[in-house]
């Protein structure tokens, strides 16, 4: 069993979740955001349910950060709302950023290293309204949003993201439509995917103006493999390959992005985007990777670019009826750092799975999730050795949460939560991971 000590010293082990997942966007003056109104529209989210109450953590943060202290974790990744923040998206909420502001005391009043997500998906309505993603002038005013709460926490934090998943954001949001706004929309994908990569830029060369150390951005990868050897089969798994795994890489490192994808979404960009391709390419000083599952791909030629057709794999899946594969997390760790980014620190930002978890006389007995954990701890370790430069592993969730457009259905926690009572209640998988990172008697790593 793999312990704290297989691990470089200083390696930080966390746990991750997101504003909009675990707070209650009812409570604290915090705005109406495009997650308040996707999921009020019926056929969105499973059941309708909302991120309204969610797992509370507006009032009970002070015990969710007992749980990671308890968990002998180093660092915690939360994100800040902008909707919170800025209700109106553009003034400040002062209840809003006192709250993060007591949040990342008390993270660091418990020996945690707060790991901060500024846009973790909570667009503020009146944003929204005005275009959101595909708006150009969002990302102006997610760098003044940047500004503003960095001037409250900046001092404290030990690294900043601008932005989640950027895939998601764009995407799955304005192109497949499963997540808010629920856009099914060629046109309006392709100027978010440039909209999102530009608020991005802005934000670091705002920052890094202001003197903030430790900028970076979360991208989440998704390994694609050719459904068969067939040539058509294996230019559909590039297909998917550019738009989800290169595009995002290849504009901020390389300040391009993957033909193979503009074949498909040039007449769509906004005007003159090659003009931004500079601000988008700032330097980073870290890169934040989310892994979860593969996917095998088959062409299609019945449907329009870029001619898709997801096949099921034959590896156990989760109850999200995602595939488990780690060897994908050595790829993608491997990967970043041969072909894009060399010896640039890593952290696996988010690696987790979801399970139809029980609670059975007071415990929950989540073996399935150990397994999960440590095989993808392992793939991170062996990637070390062959040369990636990881620093940090955090797992998704701390707590079961508010899980999008499958609303509270799965359960991606350490921690099961109960939704009538919201009790916490950690699972066998939280207390296997605190045994594994145990620290010796000095409370050091060695
Ligand atoms: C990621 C999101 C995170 C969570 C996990 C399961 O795409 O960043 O909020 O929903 O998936």
């Amino acid at each position: 069993m793999l312990s704290r000590f297989d691990f470089p010293e200083g390696f930080i082990f966390g746990a991750a979740t997101a504003a909009y997942q675990i707070e209650g966007s009812a409570f604290g003056g915090c705005g109406s955001s495009h997650w308040d109104t996707y999921s009020a529209t019926p056929g969105n989210v499973v059941r309708g349910e909302s991120g309204a109450r969610a797992c509370d953590h507006y009032h009970q943060w002070p015990a969710d950060l007992d749980l990671l202290q308890a968990a002998n974790l180093d660092g915690y990744r939360f994100s800040t709302s902008w909707a919170r923040v800025m209700p109106d998206g553009v003034s400040i909420n002062p209840e809003g950023v006192d709250f993060y502001d007591r949040l990342v005391d008390g993270m660091l009043a418990r020996g945690l290293k707060p790991f901060q997500t500024l846009y973790h998906w909570e667009m503020p309505s009146a944003l929204a309204d005005k275009g959101g993603w595909t708006n150009r002038d969002t990302c102006h005013r997610f760098a003044d949003f940047s500004e503003a709460i960095t001037r409250r926490l900046g001092d404290r934090v030990a690294s900043i993201a601008t932005i989640n998943e950027p895939w998601c954001v764009a995407w799955l949001s304005h192109f497949m439509g499963i997540h808010a706004p629920g856009l099914r929309d060629i046109r309006a994908a392709a100027r978010a995917m440039h909209h999102i990569l530009l608020a991005h830029g802005l934000a670091v060369e705002r920052l890094r103006g202001m003197g903030q150390p430790n900028l970076g951005i979360v991208l989440n990868f998704d390994y694609a493999q050719p459904a068969s050897d067939r040539p058509e089969d294996v230019q559909a798994a590039a297909r998917w390959d550019g738009i989800f795994n290169r595009w995002f890489i290849e504009a901020i490192t390389r300040q391009t992005y993957p033909e193979i994808v503009l074949e498909g979404l040039s007449p769509h960009m906004p005007a003159n985007w090659q003009d931004d391709m500079a601000t988008i390419g700032q330097k980073l000083d870290w890169l934040g990777i989310n892994y979860y599952t593969r996917h095998l791909h088959a062409h299609d030629a019945t449907q329009p670019w870029p001619h898709l057709r997801d096949v099921p794999g034959d590896r156990p899946k989760t109850q999200m009826g995602w595939e488990i594969y780690p060897e994908g997390l050595h790829h993608f760790l491997t990967r970043m750092a041969k072909d894009y980014v060399g010896d640039l620190p890593l952290h696996v930002t988010e690696n987790g799975m979801a399970n139809a978890d029980l609670l059975e006389d007071g415990r929950v007995s989540d073996q399935v999730r150990e397994d999960f954990l440590f095989s993808h701890l392992a793939a991170t370790k062996q990637a070390i050795a062959d040369g990636a430069n990881v620093q940090g592993f955090f797992y998704w969730s701390l707590l079961d949460n508010y899980e999008w457009a499958e609303g509270y259905d799965k359960r991606f926690g350490l921690v099961h939560v109960d939704y009538d009572t919201l009790v916490r209640t950690p699972k066998s998988s939280y207390h296997a991971l605190a045994r594994a990172l145990a620290r010796n008697d000095q409370g050091t790593a060695r």
